[in-house]
Formats: structure tokens, C-alpha cells, sequence
């Protein structure tokens, strides 16, 4: 029980050095005892599922732009110029004008053209294990899988995912609540070579307008930057970057987190396997036990109030999504991993204007790959104790070795 946890001294920029294997712990600590916790920063925690719901359902209070809280943190540098031209970092009227130009990306009919190649990518990987026997599921598997498909629906090759993976992880790397001088370069680098990679494939795109696969989203973005007034060039390049790396670390982190927790609970593979039709509702409880985002922000434009608690104007708060989904007064037995749990409106994707725009791509590679491994891999078995990083804002499972 969380009574021995010393919340009056909680600083999410100082954490406890357990805070990662223990989170589980200190979410409910700080729900009971400090749901609307203050940092030494005169930032706040939101632990609680109703407050994270308010603050994501009104934008006009609730500002997602980072140019106040990034300025201090980046400087005048490209991390900044990612981080503040980002989707996710904007608010209306941008967002809602950049927002519209991805929808092509994620029509239905876009996302089942992608189907096909997913079942072909997870049949793939499964032979690999069957031949060995073994794999790391990170390396082998869940790493690879979501990397290969948004390459294929942004438009960009594949065989270049190990560069796009590399920068991807020193840009969101600094999105962590401390950084070193060595994290803060290797972002800006990872940014600039990332925008020159992408210069390169516009070109290409612009040099062959029809060269792209229908719905293909570098071809919608190029044709709204060519348009002029609906996307700059910036805009674009930034767009693309975020969208290679919104897409597939947090589908890698849902798909290790999802095996890891089937392996741990050997009685929900049981369950599985007696009725298959919970494949979707086994994905969701994968998704609220383990949020593969831990913590969103948002900052309040002017004073406001919280359940009670007064919000100053221009303060952080940081919405512990890993939290919330434990949060008792949403979920019964909030601790009991329950692949059949119906309600589980968990807010692993967010919600309101900013919710996950890649929410149906991602729960399609998830189902795919969780109903075939363990139909075809019924006796999986854990060889090892997985290994986490000790990122915060990620959830990261670096290591899960796994056996036939
Ligand atoms: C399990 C996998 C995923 C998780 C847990 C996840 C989580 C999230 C969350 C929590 C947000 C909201 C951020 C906020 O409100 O501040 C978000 C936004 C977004 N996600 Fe995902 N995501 C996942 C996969 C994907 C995929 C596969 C794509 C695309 C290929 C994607 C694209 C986006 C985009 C474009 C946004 C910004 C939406 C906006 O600001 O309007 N995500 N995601």
C-alpha cells in the first residue's frame, strides 16, 4: 500500500529513484493524498481521471502551445522549432487547419490498404520465432512493426528506419522534465538531420506527384505546402518529423507492454485463447495498464480553479495519463490487469481536440499481432525479467526475452 510514500516531498523533477518500477505506487499515493500536487517548479500533478478529463476537454483554458514552456528549456534552437511547430504543441487555429490536412492519412479506407502489409510483417516476425525459439521482443518484434508502417504511410523507405528510430528517441528524449547538455545537442542534431532527410524525400515527392500510394501523407502535406496558405514549409518538414515519431515508440511500447503483462497474468492468455473476441477488449486493458504516454501538458491561459484548487495563470500542469487510468472512481479493481474490463475508457490516447490522431492504426497493429502470437504461441514464456528504461514521460520496455 502506498502509505509509506512520502508525497509532501514528491518533485516530478526530482523523483525517487524507485519511481519507475514503483509508479504504480505513487500514482495512488499522490491520487489519495495529493490528487492536485504542487512541484518546487510552481508546476501541478494531475492524478486524478475526472481533472485530466476537465483539462483536456477545454482547449480555450487549457492551452497545449509550448512556446512559454520551451523557451526556457531549448532556447533558440531547432529542438525549440520542432516543439513548438508539432500537431500536438498547437492550439486552434492552427492545430484545427494542420489537424485537417493528416485526415487523409487516416480514413478508413487508408488504414485497411495498410492491413494486409501488417499481417505480413507480424507473420513474418512469428516465423522468425518459431526457426529460433527465442527472441528479444523488442529488438525482433515490437520495435520494428510500428517503424515499417508509418514509414509506408508517411512515405519514406523503410530501410531507413534505423537513422529515423535514432533521431526519433534524441528528439522525444528531450522532451523528458530534465536534460543534460549531451541530450540537449544530440536533439538538435537529431533535428536538423531529420529535417534534411525529409527536404530530400519532398523533393523527390515534388519531382513525382504521382509517385506516392493512395493516401500516402507526404503527398497530401507537399500538395497543402505547394497550396501556399495551408501549410509553410517548416510546417511540413516539422509535421512529418512528429508524425514518424507520435507513431511508432508508443506502439512499440504498447505491443512489449502488452506481451509482458499477458505473460505475467498466464491466466488472461487462458482467456484469450478460450474466446478470442476479447482480442479488443484485451488491447484496451493493455493500453490503460501500461500507458505507453505517461504524462501530457497543458498550460492554464489565465487563472482558473481545479476541483478547488486555484490554478494561476501561465502554470503547468502535467497530466499523469498512467495515473488516471488507475484512478478507482473510473476503474473498479483498477489494479487487477482484466482483459475482458468493459467500460475502460482509459486515456492512453488523450482525448478532446488532441486526441491520438494514429489511435485506429495503432489498436489495428495491436490486434494483429496479440491474436497471432499467442493463438500461434500458446505456451509463450517469459525467459527473463523485462527490462525498463528509466524514462518517465515514456513508458519503455527495452528488453523482453521471450521463449517458444
Ligand atoms: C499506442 C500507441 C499510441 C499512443 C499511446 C499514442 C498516444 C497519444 C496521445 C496521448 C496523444 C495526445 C497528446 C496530447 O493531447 O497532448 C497523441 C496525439 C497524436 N498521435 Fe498518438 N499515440 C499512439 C500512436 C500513434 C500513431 C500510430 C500515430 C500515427 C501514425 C499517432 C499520431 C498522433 C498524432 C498526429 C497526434 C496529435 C494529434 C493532435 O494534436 O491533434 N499516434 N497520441
Amino acid at each position: 500500500m502506498p502509505d509509506d510514500i512520502d508525497i509532501a516531498n514528491f518533485d516530478l523533477m526530482a523523483l525517487p529513484t524507485d519511481y519507475v518500477p514503483e509508479a504504480h505506487r505513487y500514482f495512488a499515493a499522490l491520487r489519495r493524498g495529493s490528487p492536485i500536487h504542487p512541484n518546487n517548479d510552481g508546476s501541478f500533478i494531475l492524478t486524478r481521471y475526472d481533472d485530466l478529463v476537465t483539462a483536456y476537454r477545454d482547449p480555450s483554458v487549457w492551452s497545449s502551445d509550448k512556446k512559454a514552456a520551451f523557451g526556457p528549456k531549448f532556447g533558440n534552437s531547432p529542438l525549440f522549432e520542432h516543439h513548438t511547430t508539432s500537431l500536438v504543441f498547437v492550439d486552434p487555429p492552427d492545430h484545427t487547419r494542420i489537424r485537417k490536412l493528416f485526415q487523409s492519412a487516416f480514413t478508413r479506407k487508408a488504414l485497411a490498404a495498410l492491413e494486409p502489409r501488417i499481417h505480413a510483417l507480424v507473420d513474418e516476425y512469428l516465423d522468425e520465432l518459431a526457426d529460433r525459439g527465442e527472441m528479444d521482443f523488442v529488438a525482433d518484434f515490437s520495435f520494428k512493426l510500428p517503424v515499417e508502417i508509418v514509414c509506408d504511410m508517411l512515405g519514406v523507405p523503410a530501410s531507413d528506419r534505423l537513422l529515423i528510430r535514432d533521431w526519433a528517441l534524441l528528439i522525444l528524449g528531450a522532451l523528458e522534465p530534465v536534460l543534460t547538455d549531451k541530450q540537449f545537442q544530440d536533439g538538435c542534431d537529431a533535428v536538423n538531420n531529420f529535417k534534411a532527410y525529409l527536404r530530400d524525400r519532398v523533393k523527390e515527392r515534388k519531382a513525382n506527384p504521382g509517385g506516392g500510394r493512395d493516401g500516402e501523407i507526404l503527398s497530401a502535406l507537399v500538395e497543402a505546402e505547394e497550396e501556399g496558405a495551408k501549410l509553410t514549409e517548416i510546417e511540413l518538414l516539422h509535421q512529418c518529423i512528429f508524425l514518424l515519431n507520435a507513431g511508432h515508440e508508443t506502439s512499440t511500447n504498447m505491443l512489449s507492454h502488452g506481451v509482458h503483462e499477458m505473460l505475467r497474468h498466464p491466466g488472461e492468455i487462458q482467456k484469450l485463447l478460450a474466446d478470442p473476441t476479447l482480442i479488443d477488449t484485451m488491447v484496451e486493458e493493455v493500453l490503460r495498464f501500461q500507458a505507453p504516454i505517461q504524462i501530457n501538458n497543458r498550460r492554464a491561459q489565465h487563472d482558473t480553479e481545479l476541483s478547488g484548487t486555484a490554478i494561476p495563470a501561465g502554470s503547468i500542469v502535467h497530466l499523469m495519463i498512467g495515473a488516471a487510468n488507475l484512478d478507482p472512481e473510473q476503474f473498479p479493481y483498477p489494479e487487477r490487469f482484466d482483459i475482458a474490463r468493459r467500460p475502460n475508457r482509459h486515456l492512453s490516447f488523450g482525448l478532446g481536440i488532441h486526441i491520438c490522431a494514429g489511435n485506429a492504426l495503432a489498436r489495428m497493429e495491436a490486434n494483429i499481432a496479440f491474436a497471432k502470437l499467442f493463438q500461434r504461441f500458446p505456451n509463450l514464456k517469459l525467459e527473463a525479467p523485462a527490462k525498463l528504461s528509466n524514462r518517465i514521460r515514456f513508458r519503455e520496455v527495452t528488453e523482453l526475452h521471450i521463449a517458444v
